[in-house]
């Protein structure tokens, strides 16, 4: 069976100058993936997660013909993404972060009907398809009401719409839900059930370590252009099978954490702060009096701890174990020895 996706070594570095004061600058290059091989099967909800800047935008964007790669070869439902990157084209359906590429003074299905043409897509097939998905991406009423108008999610919405035009049998989604409210976020993702049940398959991008579980089947975690891990969600919770994560709510101080890593059965203890308290991600062996010894050395170094739970393994627990961060911004690294 040919794969839908099959990336080979694949690498990017982008060339930038780097401004030096006001008439100088600089050559920088950002090495954006290194060496990245995976293959994604046909009819696999496939997530790519990972934190701001990973390389799942500039993976997708190789992918889809959008951008070449410095080295590295790809292939999507068997065509070559430079030798065939018509058929490439025609073969996937693409939403990437943003709205850029609207036409902000059409309407939404004015919007729909110009790529429906760029497609090729018969015209006796066009409307309908056109109020398909319409109907599926829930545009509804703004429809009919130029672009300029809408609220970011109803681009957001639209831009998805867009991806779904030509009917191809890859659906690649770069963020989808980024700026929609929980709910809208939670009917698209219904949305890609739905189309998975159609046999499609979708490449599915997030830094939502929650919406990667609940949705995908398979999970690449890529962080600074390094593939870490590939499995299935459940195989990727599994590797972590003989630890134990407990998590902690209170008023941490650095010195509580401190004496938390230098646990001899502690292997990660990463803070993350919010509003002035702190929730504390410990990952240790499973050993007997593992809490108790956690507790004494919190409460001895002058913490105050609020609530504290052993918690099942998460996808983001595994992406700690892999990184040693969490995939929040405002997460203060603290790396045991
Ligand atoms: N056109 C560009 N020129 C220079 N550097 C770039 C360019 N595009 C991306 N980068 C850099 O490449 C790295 C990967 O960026 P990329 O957009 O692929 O990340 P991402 O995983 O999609 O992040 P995010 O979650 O923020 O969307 C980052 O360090 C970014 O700053
Ligand atoms: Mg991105």
């Amino acid at each position: 069976m040919t794969a839908a996706v099959r990336v080979e070594n694949l690498s990017k570095t982008y060339h930038t100058r780097q401004r030096k004061g006001l008439f100088k600058s600089e050559k920088r290059d950002v090495v954006a993936l290194q060496d990245v091989t995976l293959e994604v099967q046909p009819g696999e909800i496939f997530g790519l997660l990972g934190p701001n800047g990973a390389g799942k935008t500039t993976l997708i964007k190789i992918i889809t013909t959008l951008l070449l790669p410095s080295s590295g070869q790809a292939w999507v439902n068997g065509y070559h993404i430079e030798k065939e990157s018509n058929r490439v084209r025609a073969s996937v359906g693409c939403m990437l972060m943003g709205e850029r590429g609207l036409y902000w003074k059409l309407t939404g299905r004015e919007n729909l009907a110009y790529f429906a043409a760029l497609y090729h897509i018969r015209p006796e097939l066009r409307k309908q398809r056109i109020q398909d998905t319409i109907d599926l991406t829930g545009l509804g009423e703004y429809a009919d009401r130029s672009v300029e108008t809408y609220s970011s999610g109803q681009k957001m919405k639209l831009a998805f719409a867009k991806s779904l035009i030509n009917d191809a049998p890859l659906l690649v989604l770069d963020e989808p839900t980024n700026t929609l409210d929980v709910l809208s976020a939670s009917e698209l993702r219904a949305v890609v059930r739905q189309l998975h049940a159609q046999g499609k398959t979708i490449i599915y991008t997030t830094h939502i370590m929650s919406e990667a579980e609940t949705l995908c089947d398979r999970v690449a975690i890529i962080d600074r252009g390094l593939l870490l891990a590939l499995d299935d969600v459940s195989a990727l919770k599994a590797s972590l099978g003989r630890e134990q994560v407990t998590r902690i709510d209170g008023v941490i101080p650095t010195k509580a954490v401190q004496a938390v890593q230098a646990l001899p059965m502690v292997q990660k203890a990463t803070l993350v702060l919010q509003d002035g308290s702190g929730q504390l991600t410990v990952l240790s062996d499973n050993s007997p009096g593992m809490l108790s010894r956690l507790i004494e050395s919190l409460t001895t170094n002058g913490a105050v701890i609020q609530r504290i739970a052993p918690e099942e393994v998460t996808l983001e627990d595994v992406f700690i174990a892999k990184t040693g961060r969490t995939l929040a911004e405002d997460t203060r690294q603290l790396e045991k020895g």
